[in-house]
């Protein structure tokens, strides 16, 4: 029963949890993206997520868990990290927290760093799968590493199908972009990535500015933002006003109307928020269509934009 595509039902879910207990790998759904699951404690079944993705051991994974009372047995709280649960868990905003010497979770997980990053989703498959499997669960986004966030079954069962004992099915994610990914460790929270919740509503909370990864400088990176990522085999040609007919469209808002080889709108109205829920499913139909380039219209930096772009121009990066 490798790679099966299953319904997110009551006995399916029950049945994942026992596989998750297990050792198995389980790829289920989030309000973001797909991820693909593991027991958190069990540093074998944390190795085989490496392996299914092919993801470098250096790129640590997301820890999820139902809520602060579980999370505070794995990492370090501060009272601004508390704040910011508050407002945000269960949601789309991942916290990296001083990992405790004490938590059971994997130091594969963290990939050896003194660190560990959190997140309580906010679906209800997600939900009660933490539940029937009673164990926090690492999941890394359930794609090959590098390519496309999955964001329904099909992609994880096409991208993934042979590694997860099941995908449990509950049709495309609503938000469609993963989560911010915000670092508590230093003096100052860093943005490690730009992601579902905007960084402006993180700002309002906390009062200040967040610094921004590119900012920080060398000293602090995040592991897993290698600069090629989320990479179709086109070509992306960014903030293109006009296009050749062999080009694909890939267009925000109004956009010109010039004939092109295929072309999808992620939001003729311009709303970023149903943008960024369409962005990965846009992406993997136009590299299907066999364009050779697709052309992006601009799409503005503001709220889930600044998410938007940093995930097209990773799929714009050269590839090494
Ligand atoms: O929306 C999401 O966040 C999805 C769903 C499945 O929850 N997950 C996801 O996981 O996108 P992944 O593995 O594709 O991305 C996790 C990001 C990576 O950029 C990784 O480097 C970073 O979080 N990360 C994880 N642990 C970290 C840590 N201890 N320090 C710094 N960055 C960390
Ligand atoms: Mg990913």
């Amino acid at each position: 029963m490798q790679g099966r595509i299953v319904p997110a039902n009551a006995e399916w879910i029950e049945e994942a949890g026992h596989l998750i207990r297990s050792g198995a790998l389980v790829a289920f759904p989030t309000e973001t993206v797909y991820g693909l699951g593991a027991d958190a404690t069990n540093g074998e079944a944390v190795a085989r997520v490496f392996a299914a993705k092919g993801r470098p051991s250096f790129n640590p994974l997301i820890v999820h868990v139902l809520g602060l009372e579980q999370a505070v047995i794995i990492g370090s709280f501060s009272p601004m990290a508390r704040r910011l649960t508050e407002t945000f868990w269960p949601g789309p905003l991942t916290l990296v927290v001083p990992r405790l010497e004490t938590t059971e979770v994997s130091e594969l997980v963290s990939a050896g760093l003194p660190t560990v990053a959190l997140r309580s989703p906010d679906h209800p498959v997600a939900r009660q799968l933490l539940k029937a499997a009673q164990r926090p669960i690492a999941a890394p986004s359930a794609n090959r590493s590098g390519h496309i966030s999955a964001t329904c079954a099909e992609h994880v069962a096409a991208d993934l199908g042979e590694s997860a004992a099941v995908i449990l099915d509950a049709g495309p994610t609503p938000r469609g972009l993963e989560s911010t990914v915000l670092s508590l460790v230093g003096a100052a929270p860093v943005l490690l990535r730009p992601g579902t919740v905007p960084s402006e509503a993180i700002e309002d909370i906390l009062g200040e500015k967040i610094v921004r990864i590119s900012e920080a400088g060398e000293r602090l990176t995040s592991p897993g933002q290698l600069q090629s990522h989320y990479a179709p085999k086109s070509k992306l040609r960014l903030n293109a006003k006009a296009w050749e007919p062999h080009e694909a469209v890939l267009g925000f808002g109004s956009i010109a109307e010039c004939p092109s080889q295929a072309t999808i709108n992620l939001s003729p109205s311009g709303d970023l928020i149903e943008a960024a829920a369409n962005l990965f499913a846009a992406l993997r139909k136009l590299d299907a269509s066999g364009a050779e380039t697709i052309a992006v219209t601009p799409v503005p930096s503001y709220g889930l934009g600044e998410a938007i772009n940093d995930r097209l121009a990773r799929a714009a990066a050269p590839r090494d």
